[in-house]
């Protein structure tokens, strides 16, 4: 085990400070911006970030209030600010219809129509994002509502609530990110993980529940996460807010896009003892246990309703499919094209979706299948109940080679959606289509 230094304790986004914020309206000024940062002992990384040099602040906000957003592009090439996993009109969504150029500002407005949820931003830019992705940019949304206020949860942040971004970066001799020296049209993988933008990254905390905001913000890597004791832990929420239940679970996949909420119960752990997050052999997070308390909290039992359709009606079933490897990947034999509209869908009406991920001679790869603007619900994997832990809202599914998912969607809004592998190397070389919906 190595000693960790001050340099390894857990880097925390900053909350940003809104520009004004009433009751029901909130105002929030967002900039992308090159800088440098030390991610590494040594040389500094030239890298990107919103207001900062390296990833960005959180942004609160509450169902029910009015969102201002100022973006402002200070790169010196063309952006967007999407919001992923949001249920708001395509216009302000920040798809790769909605670039905005150097040294331009944008003004969106929208308001928040969901549940409590953790989500995230990034940009969409068309063919750029896994590029801009990588130096940097993303930052993450905390949707929070009466749900937030009513359950007893750990939610002191930086205390015994804490988000994890984790992302797999390659740092060259000189502590540079290289994109293209890196780039593989199926992913880029890095060496290196970083949380937060935190090398070997370590937290203190006290003998409680602890709270775990996942979010797997990598261009392409997937992770198997346990506790290094394999003990127990709670998944308590998913994509798109909390699950019915508290999940046990010694394991949590988590896909590219994807976020999940976890409790880790170290109310039983002694002074001096640590524990350890893993993605297989690879240390994610090292829990000192500093300090105590006799405070000893039941987690909420039911903590949301997820409401059920009536399926006597039998809805038509649209098919897709997913393909290829490399600059070949495909939906429906298809890549990308901005003036072409894929898959239409009528405004608050309920279509299924099946999406059955094709495989080639050489097994075929997973991808993880993301749809903008809206929450689903997954059906079934190849015809069977999701596990508990996938049965809340999601906005991306991790569908394996030769695997067939079924997808409920609604979308609240109209215009034209994405929907894209987030792979961010598969979406950007065209595996992505656009649904439009009336
Ligand atoms: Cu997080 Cu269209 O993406
Ligand atoms: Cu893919």
């Amino acid at each position: 085990e190595e000693i960790k230094g001050e340099s390894n304790k857990l880097k925390l986004p900053e909350i940003l400070e809104p520009d004004f914020e009433r009751e029901n309206e909130v105002s929030y000024t967002l900039k992308t911006q090159r800088g440098e940062t030390q991610l590494k002992e040594g040389r500094k990384t030239a890298t990107m970030g919103y207001n900062g040099s390296y990833l960005g602040p959180i942004l609160k906000m509450r169902k029910g209030q009015t969102v201002h957003i100022k973006t402002e592009n200070n790169l010196s090439e063309e952006t967007t600010f999407h919001w992923h996993g949001l249920k708001i009109p395509s216009d302000v969504d920040g798809g790769p219809h909605s670039p905005v150029e150097p040294n331009q500002t944008a003004q969106i407005d929208f308001e928040v129509n969901q549940e409590a949820a953790t989500l995230w931003f990034h940009p969409h830019a068309l063919g750029t994002t896994a590029e801009q992705v990588y130096y940097g940019l993303a930052g993450l949304i905390y949707v929070e509502d009466e749900q937030t206020d009513r359950l007893d949860l750990p939610k002191e942040y930086g205390v015994n609530d804490f988000p994890l971004i984790l992302q797999d970066r390659n740092l060259d001799e000189n502590n540079q990110l290289d994109y293209e020296r890196s780039y593989n049209p199926d992913g880029v993988y890095g060496n290196t993980l970083l949380v937060n933008g935190t090398l070997n990254p370590y937290v203190e905390v006290k003998n409680e529940k602890v709270r775990l905001r996942l979010v797997n913000g990598s261009n392409a890597r997937n992770y198997q996460l346990a506790l290094n004791n394999q003990a127990r832990f709670y998944q308590i929420a998913s994509d798109g807010g909390f699950l019915e239940e508290p999940v046990e679970m010694t394991s949590l996949v988590l896909a590219p896009g994807e976020r999940a909420e976890i409790i880790i119960d170290l109310e039983d752990y002694p002074e001096g003892e640590t524990i350890q997050l893993m993605d297989g052999e690879t240390t994610v997070l090292d829990i000192g246990v500093k300090g105590t308390t006799d405070v000893k909290k039941e987690l909420p039992r039911k903590l949301n309703t997820i409401p059920v359709r009536e399926t006597s009606d039998s809805l038509p079933v649209k098919k897709m499919t997913l393909a290829g490897m490399g600059y070949m990947v495909s939906i429906d034999g298809k890549q990308f094209d901005m003036n072409r509209i894929d898959m239409e869908e009528t405004q608050g009406e309920t279509a299924i979706w099946e999406i059955y991920n094709a495989p080639d001679m050489m097994g075929g790869m997973a991808h993880p299948f993301h749809v903008h603007g809206l929450q689903f619900k997954i059906i079934s994997r190849d015809g069977k109940t999701p596990p508990l832990n996938e049965q809340g809202w999601k906005d991306t599914v991790l569908i394996e080679a030769g695997e067939t998912v079924q997808l409920e969607l609604e979308f609240p809004e109209k215009g034209i959606f994405m929907y894209h592998c987030h792979i961010l190397e598969h979406e950007d070389v065209g595996m992505m289509g656009q649904v439009e919906v009336k």
